[in-house]
């Protein structure tokens, strides 16, 4: 069964680490006060491309053969995905190619370019600009990146959590964010490989769990997804993530898009840090009162990602 050491995070980290920033762990009275914890903030918003999706390609991308790089790679994404590896690729000097729907938003077919990723639009929803990217694998040769199941990109994605293990070695709970499960999959194996007594809570919408659902029902589950949140909105988690999510990670909770958008808010007042959905559930579960732990506990808060359109914003309307 796949799992990763500590030793695997140390290498990993070694591979990627002149190319990323240290995020800060900022410390939080606001959130501290408000839930009678020790929350600190694994401020991930600040790494490059703006989310932690620069870690895994890097990792990645690092271990591919001559022959593999010198083809390229491609994805299939509109988000952070396809930012992360459209700059881990140009990092490396590695062709890449970015499939997106047709309908994707002119900013971010414009923020992946910019990057130096080759876009092809395809279709209409993600499955069929996913089968695009697919054919290029059979045609032209290209390494498949998968957003969340992949080992390498795991790896890669848990480098975070080694962070905060190695800033902070007495924490005691790690929230995180969970979409198609890759961030917590790797967050989950580093810190509990330094410590396995540290619990690792996941939070999903309750308007796509695709990974509690499937947790619950004790296999891999395709739902329904209504989520809007960029990040969340999966409706099949992968299957490393789910056998990785079975073994490591503690508990799963769950609550409405309608909370979260209101945490997004609630932390660009308070801790006057720009978030995005994702990043902003595991505030909204404390805030909501869902993460039971003894009073004073040490609690580390895995802020994902700050890349979020103004627009909606301006209007507070999330669509
Ligand atoms: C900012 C942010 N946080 C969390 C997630 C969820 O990560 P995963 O799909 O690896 O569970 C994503 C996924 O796109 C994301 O962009």
């Amino acid at each position: 069964m796949f799992t990763l050491t500590l030793e695997d995070f140390q290498k990993a980290r070694a591979r990627i680490a002149t190319h990323i920033k240290r995020t800060p762990l900022l410390t939080s009275r606001q959130l501290s006060e408000r839930t009678g914890f020790d929350v600190r903030l694994k401020a991930e918003l600040l790494q490059r491309v703006g989310s932690y999706k620069i870690r895994g390609p890097l990792n990645k991308f690092a271990q591919m053969s001559e022959e593999q790089k010198k083809r390229g790679v491609v994805c299939s994404s509109a988000g952070n995905h396809a930012q992360g590896v459209a700059l881990a690729a140009q990092i490396y000097n590695i062709r890449a190619v970015v499939c997106m729907a047709e309908n994707a938003t002119p900013a971010k077919i414009a923020a992946t370019k910019g990057y130096g990723a080759e876009i092809v639009l395809h279709g209409t929803i993600w499955d069929e600009a996913n089968e695009k990217a697919k054919e290029l694998v059979r045609t032209e040769g290209l390494t498949y990146v998968h957003p969340f199941d992949d080992e390498e990109l795991i790896a890669g994605q848990g480098t975070l959590g080694l962070e905060i293990v190695e800033d902070w070695p007495e924490v005691e709970a790690v929230i995180v964010p969970i979409g198609g499960g890759g961030l917590i999959s790797g967050v989950a194996m580093a810190v509990k490989s330094y410590n396995p007594k540290i619990r690792v809570i996941g939070v999903e919408s309750s308007d796509g769990p695709a990974m509690k659902a499937s947790i619950e029902a004790g296999q891999l589950e395709t739902i329904d997804c209504r989520t809007i949140i960029d990040g969340l909105r999966v409706r099949r988690v992968g299957e490393t993530n789910f056998s990785v999510v079975q073994r490591f990670v503690d508990e799963i909770v769950a609550l409405p898009d309608r909370k979260i958008f209101d945490a997004m808010i609630w932390v660009m007042e308070r801790c006057k840090l720009v978030v995005e959905g994702a990043a902003a559930a595991p505030v909204a579960a404390l805030l909501d009162g869902l993460i039971e732990l003894p009073a004073g506990a040490r609690v580390a808060v895995v802020l994902s990602g700050g890349n979020l359109n103004l627009d909606q914003l301006r209007g507070l309307k999330w669509n």
